[in-house]
């Protein structure tokens, strides 16, 4: 989890910009929910190497220096996040590291970097089998490892040469699709025939969240602890969607197991994206220790399709650490839609195991989860500080996920709505682009013991 500058400032940074919104990492409590890693997305150095071939630091842009930068988050217990591409420039044009490997593996690891965000742009045609690929990221790989420094090594070649069928043996996670930018506009630059696998004809750009669910619910059970597959950073916060489309846009990414990297401007945030950003029980799906992706179980058409011609209703499924269960009901049509969808659908075949037992759902997304509205804004404008009883708020720095759920903290847990009965229906409104989720319990799990039943 982070944050990254590119979605809501492209390449125009610098280091106040970097710092206000580091500043606002810790004192909005980002950073103690975990998201703690500040990446300088491209633009970082000078257009031309030095003499001696080495990245030269921009100045202009970062007058104290690179390292004073870097001492700076990590005095402030974040971590510093660079970027580069596997090809000849970045995808800005400045230099890129295809060739200079273990020379810029160095410079980093000197800055004292711990992250490298590693794009695709330039890379000289070494693309189109999964061999040239691999060999192209693995070089980055061997010369990040030879540095002896723990740097997270994320790639970034958009999901091209199925990624996620050899990024785990040489990475931390791997980009799977082109760039987002809206809910669900569809974009010449991020083609999707339905009838097409994978939904991919070349990696793109402006794709949507819906197309990059398409893509993903293919591909996402190759996440898993030590690789995970990344959807794209966060576009919460940045005005393009409504309230309920960033609430989708969230969870699913959370839920997912996607990296969760904010790009947005965190100094102007609103109370409701703020209260999204932190909602503790749509966190700990991200968090969670089983460390195992949602899945899709089915997709149906509806009548009332959007602007754009869609219109359908998705249900996903999985499990979570200690037998818990998360289900997502997401409607894409602009109406709201009313959902009756037995147990066994919901677990993916008929007879299913799961489906024959008794649950209580917590709803995720339920007020008094999420942070209320006068809270949020309290703490946005410095008028209240955070603290382990303010509404809507965890501190995963203080107890930990794993610690938290192992004690059912009900902050992680979402708000008690019911039991569905064994082999019963799960029956839901859901709004417009938005979802409706929970965490399944087993009922019983919860309750209070008496002392002759133990
Ligand atoms: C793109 C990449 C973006 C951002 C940008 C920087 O290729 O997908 O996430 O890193 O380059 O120029």
């Amino acid at each position: 989890m982070g944050w990254d500058t590119y979605n809501a400032y492209g390449l125009a940074y610098n280091e106040t910009t970097i710092r206000d919104n580091a500043d606002r990492l810790v004192s909005l409590g980002f950073r103690d929910l975990g998201y703690d890693v500040v990446i300088f997305d491209d633009a970082m150095t000078e257009r031309d190497r030095s003499a001696n071939g080495s990245l030269v630091e921009n100045q202009e842009k970062f007058p104290s220096g690179l390292h004073a930068l870097s001492d700076e988050l990590h005095a402030l217990s974040l971590k510093y996040g660079v970027y580069s591409s596997a090809g000849r420039f970045t995808c800005g044009s400045y230099p890129g590291s295809l060739g200079y490997e273990q020379q810029d593996a160095r410079w980093w690891a000197d800055l004292g970097a711990d992250y490298l965000k590693y794009d695709n742009c330039f890379n000289e045609g070494q693309a189109g089998t999964q061999k040239l690929s691999y060999d192209r990221y693995g070089a980055m790989a061997n010369a990040l490892n030879a540095t002896g420094r723990n740097i997270t090594y994320s790639l970034c070649n958009w999901g091209d040469d199925k990624v996620w069928e050899w990024g785990c043996t040489i990475s931390n996670s791997a980009r799977m699709s082109g760039d987002s930018n809206s809910f669900d506009q569809p974009s010449n630059g991020c083609p999707c025939d339905a009838d097409e696998f994978y939904c991919q004809k070349f990696p793109g750009y402006q794709c949507s969240v819906l197309n990059i669910l398409g893509k993903a619910s293919y591909i996402a059970g190759r996440s898993g602890p030590g690789f995970w597959i990344d959807l794209d950073m966060l576009e919460v916060g940045n005005g393009g969607m409504t309230t309920a489309e960033y609430r989708t846009h969230f969870t699913m990414w959370s839920a997912i197991k996607s990296p969760l990297i904010m790009g947005n401007k965190l100094y102007d945030l609103s109370p409701e994206d703020y209260a999204i950003l932190t909602n503790p029980a749509v966190i700990a799906l991200n968090q969670d220790p089983g460390g195992s992706a949602i899945a899709r179980r089915f997709v149906q058409q509806v009548d009332t399709k959007d602007r754009w011609g869609v219109g359908e209703i998705q249900v996903w499924q999985g499990s979570l650490w200690q037998g818990d269960q998360v289900v997502v009901f997401l409607n894409a049509a602009n109406e709201t839609q009313g959902l009756d969808v037995p147990l066994w659908r919901i677990f993916g075949t008929p007879g299913n195991e799961l489906s024959l037992r008794s649950w209580d759902m917590y709803d995720l997304w339920a007020e008094n989860v999420t942070m209320l509205a006068d809270v949020a804004r309290q703490v946005l404008n410095g008028t209240l500080e955070l603290g382990p009883k303010t509404q809507g708020y965890y501190n995963a720095s203080r107890i930990s996920w794993r610690e938290g759920l192992a004690a059912n903290d009900t902050r992680l847990l979402g708000s008690f709505e019911g039991t569905v009965e064994a082999g019963g229906t799960v029956s839901a409104e859901v709004g417009a682009h938005d979802v409706k989720a929970w965490r399944f319990r087993l009922v019983g799990k919860n309750r209070l013991q008496k002392k002759d039943e133990l």
